[in-house]
């Protein structure tokens, strides 16, 4: 029999502070529907220096370590998806693996490319273990990033920031993954991108939306190929896309996952056989359909909306959000991710949702993880955004979790957990 192989449980981390998105929209004199209707966020995550990348995925590690009771004498791989390095050579891997004391006898590395970085590092450890090469071990894949445009500019009400751990196995209680059956679509484009030495990110905002959707739409017709040869849909009455339970995408700020399941439509209505509806225009319409959006994507981004983009963690912040909500209902029902990181790589992939999921989930606490936090002012928001990365505030972490406590001789020291 095929191994199953995938995500056996998961671990969130955010920082503990967050402003409110309507307070920001009235502070930069912006009518807050833009913020809340047009874009669909609700609060925003706000970071200080001690809660840099790192400190962020030590604190979701140690959490899945500890919630899952996780035997880390079995785990054999460290990867760490971001694209908010601490240093040129030395990974954030490596100081997630020493604050946790975890074994010797590991590989361990950072995955970059944008926001695709934590999928490519969870399909290099399914990967891993899907082979055999993992002889029965498991892995850990950490997303952890800050999403930071800068104050006053178009990105700022899509910042952001957080850690998602997953725990990758053979025994995958939150989704069995359909290994090689991932569509992929890559090109080479300057729609984000944050050079060396900048903090924060360069974007070319509406052209990075299009680039998405193309890029996606080449992921997902990549992906429905195989599906379909394996006969895992079909052209039917129902549109291959519906023939998925839901669909998770990457969420740069909530408005995003609901263009991106248009376009999954679009990709459907135009390639069916029966080319109905006739006109562009009238595909265009049902592609938008409010039902299909209700019913396949809103609620997985019930986090989302209170987080911000969180770069490479979004998409599993929206498997979060998604079986946080509904984990029980979706047990053995197939569901579709899509990964898009800037620059781009796009990835459309799927797996059948575990029948322990929402036992998983419970343990991961999520209310108490976001209820946690506090609302900040925007005065608040602007001191802690203008405070320098390498000069963290001393404060004590809170139990259970990692803050960065100085940076002396370019060597980084942690506190906590
Ligand atoms: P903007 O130009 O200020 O906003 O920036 P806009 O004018 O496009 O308005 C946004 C939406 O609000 C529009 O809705 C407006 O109609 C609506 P849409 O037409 O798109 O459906 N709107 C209103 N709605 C209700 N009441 C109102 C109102 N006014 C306007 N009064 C933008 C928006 C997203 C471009 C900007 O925030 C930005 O540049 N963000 C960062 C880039 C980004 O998130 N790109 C997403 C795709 S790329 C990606 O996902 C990768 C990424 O995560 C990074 C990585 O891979 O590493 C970013």
């Amino acid at each position: 029999m095929k191994k199953r192989v995938g995500i056996e449980a998961l671990a969130v981390a955010v920082p503990r502070r967050y402003v409110d998105i309507e307070d920001l929209a009235r502070a930069r004199g912006v009518d807050p529907a833009k913020f809340t209707a047009g874009l669909g966020a609700k609060e925003m995550a706000v970071n200080d220096p001690g809660e840099d990348s790192v400190s962020l995925a030590a604190t979701a590690a140690a959490r899945l370590i500890q919630q899952q009771s996780v035997d880390t004498s079995r785990v054999g791989m460290l990867v760490v998806g971001t694209e908010t390095g601490v240093d040129h050579s030395k990974p954030i891997a490596s100081h997630v693996h020493g604050l946790l004391k975890l074994p010797r006898a590991m590989r361990t590395f950072d995955s970059q490319h944008a926001c695709y970085g934590g999928t490519a590092g969870l399909m290099a450890a399914v990967e891993w273990i899907a082979s055999g090469a993992g002889a029965g071990r498991t892995a850990l894949v950490v997303c952890t990033d800050i999403a930071r445009y800068g104050l006053k500019t178009a990105g700022e009400p899509t910042q952001g920031g957080g850690a998602v751990a997953l725990l990758v196995s053979e025994t995958p209680d939150l989704l069995a993954l359909d290994v090689g059956l991932n569509g992929v679509c890559t090109s080479d484009v300057y729609d984000f991108w944050r050079p060396v030495g900048r903090r924060e990110a360069l974007v070319d905002g509406h052209y990075s939306i299009t680039c998405y959707l193309d890029a996606m739409a080449g992921a997902y017709r990549g992906w429905r190929q195989r599906a379909m040869e394996q006969g895992l849909v079909r052209w039917d009455s129902k549109l291959p896309s519906e023939q998925l339970s839901r669909i998770l995408y990457h969420v740069p700020f909530c408005k995003m996952a609901r263009k991106a399941h248009a376009q999954v439509r679009l990709c459907d209505l135009e390639d069916a056989a029966d080319s109905s509806p006739a006109t562009p225009e009238a595909r265009d319409e049902a592609a938008k359909s409010q039902a299909s959006y209700d019913a396949q994507v809103a609620k997985s981004l019930g986090l989302n909306a209170r987080v911000g983009n969180v770069y490479t963690a979004s998409l599993y912040l929206a498997l979060a959000g998604q079986l946080h909500a509904e984990g029980a209902a979706l047990a053995n029902q197939r569901i579709g991710l899509l990964s898009y990181g800037s620059g781009c790589c796009a990835e459309f992939y799927s797996g059948v949702v575990g029948e322990k999921a929402a036992e998983r989930m419970a343990r991961a606490d999520l209310d108490t993880v976001l209820a946690k936090r506090e609302r900040v002012s925007v005065e608040e928001y602007e001191r802690l955004m203008n405070l320098p990365y390498d000069a963290p505030e001393a404060i004590a972490p809170e139990p259970g979790t990692f803050r960065l406590a100085e940076i002396h001789e370019h060597r980084r020291k942690y506190a906590g957990a």
